[in-house]
């Protein structure tokens, strides 16, 4: 292609990229991939400087002012950081800073090195100590006014702590934890609203909010990175960030004064290091010259200071091939394509599948197989295929078919509904997929705890067809158990039962005495998973008022909706489900005279948040026991929270809680919470 016309190319497209990322939130390409056009457009202005025009992607600085927002123009304009990829071109600016400056200025200045935190940046005013105006950066020179939102943000203080100057401009990166956004994402997707691709999109759309409360309810924090204008003189930004914790403003404990190239390169190793340890994603690493003087000395071209460099870690989106999109079936008969990958590392882990959901999404992400695809890790443990890299298209790429018939049974797959985007097989009795990941969720710990009812186990039961389905389940013999290899042991020329296969014969044993809750999520009763599943017990102790139960007589139980009772009613009306009570039944499990004692309802009505570690309890007892009592325990806090129970350890879900006015009680108060719900305790903290 013509310099020309690539040069037009290059604009377009990354004009394109830039409106993606800085208006939408939502990058259609990793941010490498971004860098890499950048710097071949800049390559090309530098042969052909005639071509540069102000519209360059090369002259931007972040994006166009939102008009939603009022237009603000900072004090002083906010510049961006150049970027280095590798050692040599962080070595490449230190020369040139040296050329600049000379040796012995620098070295007396020495190095500020600090994170380069994924967020974004937002500007501070302070006036006589009293924060004014907070904007977002813009173009650089005018930006959004954002005043109201970050007022929301806990760590930013309003008054600034002693006798602050008159005028302080306090520059820093807004961001959201990666236990926040977790927690976020989670909460969105409960509600049946689209979670974030990343935290940095998260953080941002939450500054941009118009409603400052939602705002209050995400857990951003904020960091100081640098200083605008300021009525009091400081000589360097070490000095600059003392003095900013001082005023009680947040600085990273991670910033360090360095005094050589030696020691800055060491820094950006260890840096890239802690990387994934870390509680917030970061990008890079930024050296900054320290000295004041000098850095107005060296100045800033239209984007950036000379003297600073943001080293650039490799990124956490990267390309693989797509090799193949196969299929899987769930416990509830969900067909989910996913993406089978050439095994790549990526944010520390070594990825090589990815779920895609469903047909419309592989669709929408518009992958072929074949196709260099970009997989992306976001805060989140789960890898993400964002779509293909067209360039590298070679013709030879095919389309996925989603299949019509079921992989595992051969039964004709279909929507559940009219409109549903899932496809589902409907052989859910004895499609062998389905059943084996009912047995295996039979034998989990939400279900029956039956330790030795793991994948290999249910995956030897059905090759031997020792069941047909879970009714057959405790009708496991030994004789039975002895023709799968797993459970045979030889004794003296002859087969008999191994110790895992005695183990499992026990456990099934033990297991019919286990509480009726926990037979109810055992038995795969769509949408009744371990948190309502002792509230239904509570009210039907026994499978028989269950199943007499009606929809509406259902829909009285607090936590349960129309769905989940027609849900319950539906297994009832299944013939082969009467089959699996009536036989396990027989088999003596389930029976009413096991059903545990029913706790009295002390936390009915009471949605719980238990967080961090609380005295004598597991993770799963706790929410058990509140769940016993009549009480719903759900995972994030929210304005519908009624306590928070805040147990050593306890992190952005205690910070919410006390953002949002939510009463906190911390462990100690636990035992006496459970016996007498909130009348038990002294007034609950009010934070
Ligand atoms: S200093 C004139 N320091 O990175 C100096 N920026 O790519 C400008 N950022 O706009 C910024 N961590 O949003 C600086 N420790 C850090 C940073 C940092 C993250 C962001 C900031 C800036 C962007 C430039």
């Amino acid at each position: 292609m013509e310099p020309r016309e690539r040069h037009q190319d290059l604009c377009s497209l990354l004009t394109q990229y830039r409106w993606e990322y800085y208006v939408l939130d939502a990058p259609s390409v990793p941010d490498a991939d971004f860098d890499r056009l950048m710097r071949e457009l800049e390559a090309i202005e530098r042969d052909h400087p005639e071509w540069v025009t102000p519209e360059s992607p090369t002259q931007q600085v972040g994006p166009p002012a939102d008009l939603s927002f009022t237009p603000v123009t900072h004090p002083s304009p906010m510049l961006s950081l150049d970027n280095a990829f590798s050692t040599d071109e962080v070595r490449a600016w230190h020369d040139r800073v040296v050329s600049l400056a000379g040796e012995a200025a620098l070295a007396d200045s020495g190095y500020m090195c600090e994170m380069k935190i994924d967020g974004l940046a937002v500007d501070l005013v302070y006036v006589d100590g009293v924060l004014t105006r907070a904007a977002t950066r813009g173009d650089g020179r005018v930006g959004e006014d954002v005043t109201a939102n970050v007022r929301t943000i806990g760590c930013i203080p309003y008054r600034l702590t002693g006798a602050g100057p008159g005028l302080l401009e306090v520059r820093g990166e807004v961001f959201l934890p990666l236990a926040g956004f977790a927690e976020l994402n989670e909460a969105l997707e409960e509600d049946g609203k689209k979670p974030f691709a990343n935290p940095r999109n998260a953080a941002a759309g939450s500054l941009r909010l118009k409603d400052p409360k939602v705002t209050a309810a995400r857990p951003l924090a904020f960091l100081c990175h640098g200083i605008g204008l300021t009525e009091t003189p400081l000589a360097s930004l070490s000095e600059a960030y003392e003095r900013l914790s001082a005023w009680g403003l947040p600085t990273s404990d991670r910033a360090t004064k360095l005094g050589t190239l030696a020691e800055v390169m060491a820094y950006i190793d260890a840096l890239g290091e802690a990387r994934y340890g870390l509680t917030h994603e970061i990008d890079g690493a930024v050296a900054k010259v320290d000295d004041v003087g000098l850095q107005r000395g060296l100045g800033a071209t239209v984007r950036a200071p000379r003297w600073a460099i943001a080293y650039k870690f490799p990124p956490v989106e990267v390309t693989t091939t797509l090799l193949d999109i196969r299929v899987g079936v769930g416990r509830t008969g969900r067909v989910t394509p996913y993406a089978v990958m050439t095994p790549v590392k990526v944010a520390g882990s070594t990825v090589e599948q990815a779920t895609l959901h469903n047909a419309s999404e592989v669709r929408r992400k518009g992958v072929l197989i074949g196709d260099t695809v970009i997989l992306r890790k976001a805060g989140d443990v789960i890898p993400e295929v964002l779509g293909p890299v067209l360039e590298a298209r070679t013709g030879s790429e095919r389309a996925f078919e989603m299949p019509v018939t079921c992989p595992e049974c051969g039964a004709e797959l279909g929507p559940e509904k009219v409109g549903d985007a899932d496809l589902r097989c409907p052989n859910t009795r004895s499609c062998p997929a389905q059943l084996r990941e009912r047995l295996i969720h039979l034998g989990s710990r939400t279900g029956l705890d039956i330790e030795g009812l793991g994948e290999k186990a249910v995956d030897a039961i059905l090759a031997e067809h020792l069941v047909t389905d879970e009714g057959d389940i405790f009708g496991l013999t030994a004789a039975g158990l002895i023709r799968c290899p797993l459970f045979q042991r030889d004794e003296k020329g002859e087969r008999a039962l191994s110790k895992i296969g005695e183990k499992l014969l026990d456990q099934l044993e033990a297991a019919k005495t286990k509480p009726f809750d926990r037979y109810l999520v055992a038995l795969s009763i769509r949408h009744i998973g371990k948190g309502v599943a002792p509230v239904i017990a509570a009210r039907y102790p026994t499978i028989e008022e269950l199943a007499a139960a009606s929809e509406a007589d259902l829909s009285q139980i607090e936590g349960v909706g129309p769905t989940l009772a027609a849900a319950v009613t539906d297994w009832f009306t299944v013939d082969w489900h009467a089959q699996i009570v009536g036989k396990w039944r027989a088999a003596g499990a389930m029976s009413p005279a096991t059903v545990a004692e029913t706790l009295p309802p002390t936390l009915a009505g009471l949605t719980v948040v238990v967080t961090g570690t609380v005295p004598g309890y597991s993770r799963d007892g706790a929410t058990e026991a509140v769940v016993a009592r009549g009480g719903k325990a759900t995972g994030s806090v929210s304005k519908s929270t009624s306590v928070v129970v805040a147990g050593e350890g306890a992190g952005s879900k205690l910070v919410k809680a006390q953002s949002l006015g939510v009463p906190v009680i911390d462990a100690t108060q636990f035992a006496q919470f459970l016996e007498r719900g909130l009348d038990g305790l002294a007034r609950p903290e009010m934070s």
